[in-house]
């Protein structure tokens, strides 16, 4: 990493942390900032139409100028984004990607969405990343965390079981489950990854 990629990850105030997983490359997971929209591009252009379509729920074959617009532009009020980030032939390139946001008129609640690389699932980095998101709503009082999941998706569903979030239909879409945690905001506070981790 060169140190105008450190000098980015101090100016967006929150710490990035390194995370290899067993055997493989070492990620570093930290804050989308603002000029990330040509590695987050490329980042959704290369993965899988499964992997884009759950987790976009559509026809998604890359962002529209619209979508990366909104995609980069995260009010830190109300949301966190985080992306996942190795280093391939000295160029940084996304393989996993987490937010929530507060898309319902609930002010206790967001809605989160994560994605990471084909080549990177089944090897932990889904759940860092959660686990990222759920401390940093903790950490921000935040009641709720939910997210709406493709039923057919077993791998996002066997996630949010796994990490404590609850399973229930969804009330107005019967192709997607609503995964809900309800947080405890009291004694938990965001603790940053530790490079061993
Ligand atoms: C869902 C997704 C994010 C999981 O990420 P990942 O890095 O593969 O997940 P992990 O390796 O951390 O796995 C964590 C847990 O998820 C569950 N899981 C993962 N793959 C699974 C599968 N195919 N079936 C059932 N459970 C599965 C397991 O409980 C696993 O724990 P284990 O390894 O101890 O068995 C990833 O598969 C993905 O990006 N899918 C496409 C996009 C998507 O579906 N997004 C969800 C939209 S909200």
């Amino acid at each position: 990493m060169d140190s105008s990629f450190d000098n980015v990850i101090e100016r967006a105030g929150e710490s990035a942390n390194a995370w290899s997983a067993l055997g493989a490359q070492q990620a570093t997971i930290r804050p989308v900032l603002a000029g990330d929209g040509p590695i987050l591009q490329a980042f959704v252009r290369q993965l899988s139409p499964m992997s884009r379509y759950h987790r976009f729920h559509g026809g998604v074959s890359e962002l529209s100028p619209e979508l990366l617009k909104r995609l980069t532009t995260i009010d830190r009020r109300h949301e966190i984004a985080l992306i996942a980030t190795t280093s391939s032939f000295g160029r940084e390139v996304g393989v996993g990607e987490a937010r929530y946001s507060n898309e319902d008129a609930d002010p206790d609640s967001r809605e989160f969405a994560i994605v990471v690389a084909d080549a990177w699932q089944g090897r932990g980095l889904g759940s860092k990343l959660l686990q990222r998101l759920i401390s940093h709503a903790q950490s921000r009082n935040v009641r709720r965390l939910y997210g709406n999941v493709l039923a057919e998706n077993a791998s996002m569903l066997g996630l949010a079981r796994e990490q404590g979030f609850a399973l229930r239909h969804h009330p107005r879409d019967s192709h997607l489950v609503r995964v809900q945690r309800t947080l405890s905001t009291d004694s938990s506070r965001f603790q940053p990854l530790q490079p061993s981790e």
